[in-house]
């Protein structure tokens, strides 16, 4: 059997949640492959709104097994709340969740690491979400991370002194005021440790492409979005990882021959939370429309997210680099209402026509071209047939699906598991 991958196309927070909740029916399996509570995915059913930050979305299946990669990395203390939150919802934990022995933890050191250079940058910062992602990652590439695994070893604590006090040199040199009791943290984070002790510890490469052996199938759930790559994103507005399809099989050890579809999720608008180059970026009226009808604010931070139109010379490049199958688009819901919308399909790049996403996109050096479409004004809300959606909306996909020349199989028309649309 294959293995699938779900993956943002965009700058993250475009739904990737719910889809993957939609989509664990269809799944033994669900995976997050990097990343860590940097992420939020929101999933709505009956009702209740869940954030998940660690935990894939597939948690609340009764029948998938969820796994959390290799290539993610883990924070004891906010995995520890995550479980938390699920009590009331009668998942046995230990069973339905397994974690790979190889996943990488972030220390509190590294969030006052994250702290600390994000304040040395000051205007120029990336807007990170503090929850000490770089500086775990750069300790995993630089050969120095500790990993879950390691906490079943004698000298666990030897080994995360050493580095802690590495890092405390470290906070130093960047000379900046930050406010903390770092004893404070060590003991949350120890008593998070032994919760961990709790649950299942796996090899989960050897898991699961034994569970590929026996025929299950598994989805991946990707986290972030294809422009906070840390190779192919808005260098260095990105994050530490690789949240595009070659990241699937690094963070799982899953080989590339066994990836089958590709499933590309966006937002029928683009959004960014953080600093960084955003061509189709709205000031204006419109802008403040996608934000409040959207609600776009942060589901980690509440950070306002930045709204624009959508960028389909970015789109392009995104399904290019993840060979994507079918496309999902999102919130197609909040447009409602426009007069008018406007598609960029191409960039003036330093006076140049650009159709393809260059080295640099900013805003000195990109202009967005934009072709005009008629908006729609029905309420989508309830609707449940694709049949029933206005021809302009039809019109937009049908254009949209031109130019990425990838079909769009889900509509997304409100943040409830039933509100999904399939063509
Ligand atoms: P993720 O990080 O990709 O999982 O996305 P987030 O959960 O951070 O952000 C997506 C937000 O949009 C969440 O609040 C969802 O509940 C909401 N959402 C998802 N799909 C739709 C949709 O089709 N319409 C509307 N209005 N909201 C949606
Ligand atoms: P999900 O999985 C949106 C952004 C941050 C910042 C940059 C680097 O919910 O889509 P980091 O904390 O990784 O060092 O931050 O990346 N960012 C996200 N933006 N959604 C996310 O995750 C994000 N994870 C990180 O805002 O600009
Ligand atoms: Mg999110």
């Amino acid at each position: 059997m294959a293995v699938d991958l779900l993956l943002g196309l965009q700058w993250g927070d475009e739904g990737k949640g719910k889809i993957v909740d939609v989509l664990t029916a269809n799944y033994d399996i669900i995976a997050r492959f990097q990343g860590g509570p940097n992420a939020g995915h929101t999933l709505e059913f009956d009702g209740i709104k869940h954030v998940l930050r660690t935990i894939p979305s597939g948690i609340f299946h009764p029948n998938a097994i969820n796994i959390i990669g290799n290539g993610v990395v883990m924070d004891p203390v906010v995995f520890q709340r995550e479980i938390e939150g699920l009590q009331n919802f009668n998942i046995d934990i230990p069973s339905r969740l397994l974690l790979s022995r190889k996943a990488h933890l972030i220390l509190p050191t590294h969030r006052l690491l994250d702290a600390a250079s994000e304040a040395s940058k000051g205007k120029a910062k990336i807007g990170s979400t503090l929850k000490g992602i770089g500086p775990t990652y750069m300790d995993k590439t630089g050969r120095n991370g500790l990993r879950i695994g390691d906490i079943e070893l004698f000298d666990f604590k030897e080994r995360y002194r050493a580095l802690a006090d590495k890092h405390e040199e470290m906070i130093k040199f960047y000379d900046v005021e930050l406010l903390y009791s770092l004893s404070e943290m060590e003991e949350e984070f120890f008593e998070a440790i032994e919760q961990l002790k709790q649950l299942t510890f796996i090899d989960s490469e050897a898991y699961l492409n034994q569970a590929l052996k026996e025929g299950k199938t598994i989805l991946a759930e990707g986290a972030q979005g294809s422009l906070l790559d840390i190779d192919f994103g808005t260098y260095p507005f990105v994050t530490s990882s690789n949240t595009t399809a070659a990241g699937a099989c690094t963070g799982l050890g899953i080989a590339p021959n066994r990836v089958k579809d590709v499933y590309g999720i966006f937002k029928a608008y683009t959004t960014r939370v953080g600093s960084g180059p955003f061509p189709t970026e709205l000031f204006d009226e419109d802008g403040a429309t996608m934000a409040k009808v959207g609600n776009e604010f942060g589901s980690v931070t509440g950070r306002a997210r930045r709204c624009g139109w959508l960028d389909l010379v970015a789109l392009k490049y995104a399904v290019q680099i993840n060979g994507v199958t079918e496309l999902y688009m999102m919130k197609g819901d909040v447009l409602s209402g426009f007069e008018k919308l406007q598609v960029c399909t191409a960039y003036k790049y330093n006076g140049e026509v650009l159709n393809h996403f260059p080295y640099n996109i900013e805003p000195e050096n990109v202009e967005p071209i934009y072709t005009e479409m008629k908006g729609w004004q029905a309420d989508l809300t309830g609707m449940t047939t694709y049949e029933e959606l206005p021809i302009e909306l039809k019109n937009y996909i049908e254009f949209i699906e031109k130019e990425l020349e990838v079909p769009i199989k889900v509509v997304s028309v409100g943040p409830d598991r039933t509100q999904t649309i399939t063509r």
